[in-house]
């Protein structure tokens, strides 16, 4: 095997400028009931999700890198982050994540984009829908978060959206690091 048919963990995704990040922690911090239940995501790792890819080699991520620039990417727009939601629900809830309320419309387009770009690389397509979230937590066993989600006043903080993020996930026994290994801006 080559240094270039070496597998790599990636996903594509946005992450959070410092300002938003803070904001958000911030918030979560001085609010919480109880703190982020589980096992949290650490804020300098929060990012929106926009297609999981797995496990792939550079020449794969190439062809995918060159599909996106050939399709027409949406933006650049801002997203509003607002309220908690849990998966598979609050009340039985092994992810807790965060909202995105505006800027949905564009933010599935570009996941829908970054779709189209991965099967036209040779991906398989995706077959769950996209549901737009930030992960802030993983919880084993589930938990009844409803309390949680409830705790939390009403915010709305709103990001530019400017570039979409290949990220390769370096999983370890600390949790997982998210390296960026390309950018492409909006
Ligand atoms: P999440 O956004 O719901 O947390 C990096 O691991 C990111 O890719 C995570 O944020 C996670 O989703 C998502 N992810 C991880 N494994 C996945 C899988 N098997 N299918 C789809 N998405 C996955």
């Amino acid at each position: 095997m080559t240094e270039r048919d070496s597998l790599r963990r990636t996903f594509l995704g946005i992450g959070l400028d410092d300002a938003t990040r803070d904001l958000l922690a911030a918030h979560l911090e001085a609010h919480l009931l109880g703190g982020v239940p589980g096992n949290p995501v650490p804020p300098s790792n929060w990012h929106v999700t926009l297609r999981f890819l797995g496990m792939a080699t550079d020449l794969q991520l190439d062809r995918l890198l060159y599909e996106m620039g050939e399709g027409g990417l949406p933006g650049p727009w801002r997203v509003r982050f607002e309220g908690l939601g849990a998966f598979p629900r609050s009340s039985r809830a092994t992810v807790l994540w965060l909202g995105v309320a505006g800027g949905t419309d564009e933010l599935a387009a570009l996941a829908s984009a970054c779709e189209e770009a991965a099967v036209a690389a040779g991906f398989a397509a995706e077959d769950r829908p996209f549901h737009a979230h930030l992960t802030l937590s993983r919880i084993r066993p589930s938990l009844d978060v409803e309390p949680v989600t409830a705790s939390l006043p009403p915010f709305d903080v709103a990001m530019p959206v400017t570039e979409v993020t290949l990220y390769e996930s370096h999983l370890g026994r600390g949790g997982a690091r998210y390296e960026a290994i390309e950018r492409m801006a909006l």
